[in-house]
């Protein structure tokens, strides 16, 4: 296994293009579930979490082909041999679980492990499952697994109302892919409105899908009998583009992001201002795309660029609470905090959708920050000098914060476990060293 060393004091500058976004791309390649016909999906990042779903579907008898251009896959579930997913790919990644309702929908039953906890919280199902029960299934948990079947008077799915406690993206995600092919309409009540989640209905939407209310918190879905194959291109990865955004600003330096959705930023984008750091957006008009790899043409999200400039006076302390879409994402609490290490003043970080995603605080602690948690609220004591130590990544966003953090040390900062960070960054060495920063691997002892 490797490590990431970190070299800090270089200050940012260029232009860096943003991958698509790993937890879209994720739910998209699910869909190919519900068809008998090619998926191609244009835009998905290379990284490590694609590849364990591939693994996971490709045992269902899915055909997957990569085409080299831009990023594109193609998803052929023609005819499927399982629908069974095993406790060893299921462990790696939490998303597997968004097989249960297409798998359901498609064949009748499904059998999914329970992915277990993880670092940042316990993480349950249970709207995945009451989703699904809502849709006229039988779930019953035994084994470590979820095994969910259709009554033996149906053949498909029933339309119904699904109603969630609060909003979740994943099981949103469920029971969209499941209801687009139940028999009758059905509504989801409290739905998730992330990016993501519109990307996937867009998606379901030109493989026939009957969806209205998209972005919105009430999704009305009449189910399709059968659902066709067509092209789609992944929304840009907003926790990336976030991500070197915060690089931009921890290193005092000026970034372009390129192929970036800002609209999907807007209310971090009003935070980094407030830290003080100028941000200049800039949207165009969505463009008709897809065409090259699959002779299909598809219209993109509105896209953009975001140009960062922290290269002008103190960082601000500012106070931020995670909260469901368009508020601040919980994927880019852990590189804020590392960022307010570094601001003048004291922040308040507030995570609301986890209860234990403050995993990255006793690193940045180990780095030299000045950081206290009471309940769900990390109080940032900046700017302290950050000097460079090794330290632990514990999932994917929190060990990018040790990144962003070892880039503003002083030294040379190591950081270990970085599988986590291969799950969601595509070529993150590469982007930062274009950048001008100094981060290689080295073999971890
Ligand atoms: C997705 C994202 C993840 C992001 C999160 C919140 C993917 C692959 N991952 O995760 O990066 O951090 O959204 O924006 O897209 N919950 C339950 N029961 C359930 C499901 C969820 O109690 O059955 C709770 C969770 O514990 C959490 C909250 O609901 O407290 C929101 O989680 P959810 O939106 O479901 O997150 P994921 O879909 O797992």
């Amino acid at each position: 296994m490797d490590k990431l060393c970190v070299r800090g004091g270089a200050s940012l500058s260029g232009t860096v293009e943003i991958a698509g976004a790993k937890n879209a791309a994720l739910p998209l390649m699910v869909a190919s579930l519900l068809i008998e016909e090619p998926l191609v999906l244009e835009n998905v990042p290379a990284v490590s979490d694609i590849e364990t779903l591939k693994a996971l579907l490709g045992g269902f008898g899915v055909e997957i082909q990569q085409a080299d251009a831009d990023g594109a896959l193609s998803l052929n579930a023609c005819a499927l041999s399982s629908a069974h997913a095993d406790y060893d790919l299921v462990r790696r990644m939490r998303a597997s679980i968004l097989v249960l309702g297409p798998l359901l929908a498609r064949e009748g039953y499904a059998e999914v492990s329970l992915p277990g906890g993880c670092a940042i919280g316990s993480r349950p199902v249970n709207m995945h499952v009451e989703a699904l029960e809502a849709l006229g299934a039988e779930v019953a948990i035994d084994g470590g697994y979820v095994r969910a079947r259709l009554p033996s008077s149906r053949s498909r799915l029933a339309g119904g109302q699904v109603v969630f406690a609060s909003p979740s993206v994943g099981a949103t995600e469920n029971a969209l892919l499941a209801a687009s092919l139940a028999k009758g309409e059905s509504k989801i009540i409290n739905a998730a409105c992330e990016p993501e989640v519109v990307d996937l209905a867009n998606c379901l939407v030109k493989m026939g899908a009957e969806i209205s209310g998209i972005g919105t918190s009430t999704l009305l879905i009449q189910g399709s009998e059968c659902l066709q194959g067509t092209a789609h291109r992944v929304i840009p990865d907003r926790v990336e583009a976030g991500t070197y955004a915060v690089a931009a600003a921890i290193t005092r330096g000026r970034v372009r992001l390129e192929k970036v959705c800002p609209d999907h930023l807007e209310v971090f984008l009003g935070m980094l201002e407030r830290a003080n750091v100028v941000v200049q957006v800039e949207s165009q008009a969505p463009q008709m795309q897809g065409a090259e790899t699959s002779g299909l043409q598809t219209k993109s999200e509105p896209q953009g660029t975001i140009a960062l400039d922290a290269t002008g006076g103190a960082l601000c302390a500012v106070d931020i609470t995670t909260a469901p879409y368009p508020m601040f994402p919980t994927d880019l609490q852990a590189q804020f905090m590392a960022l307010m290490t570094q601001a003048q003043g004291e922040s308040h970080i507030t995570e609301s959708i986890f209860e234990n995603r403050f995993m990255h605080v006793q690193e940045l602690i180990r780095l030299g920050a000045k950081i206290e948690v009471r309940g769900a609220t990390a109080t940032v004591q900046g700017a302290t000098p950050l000097q460079a130590a090794p330290v632990m990544a514990t999932d994917l966003r929190a060990s990018v914060s040790l990144v962003l953090a070892g880039l503003a040390a002083e030294g040379d900062t190591e950081i270990r476990r970085i599988y986590h960070l291969d799950r969601g960054y595509q070529n993150l060495e590469g982007k930062l060293r274009a950048l001008g920063a100094e981060v290689w691997r080295e073999p971890q002892d």
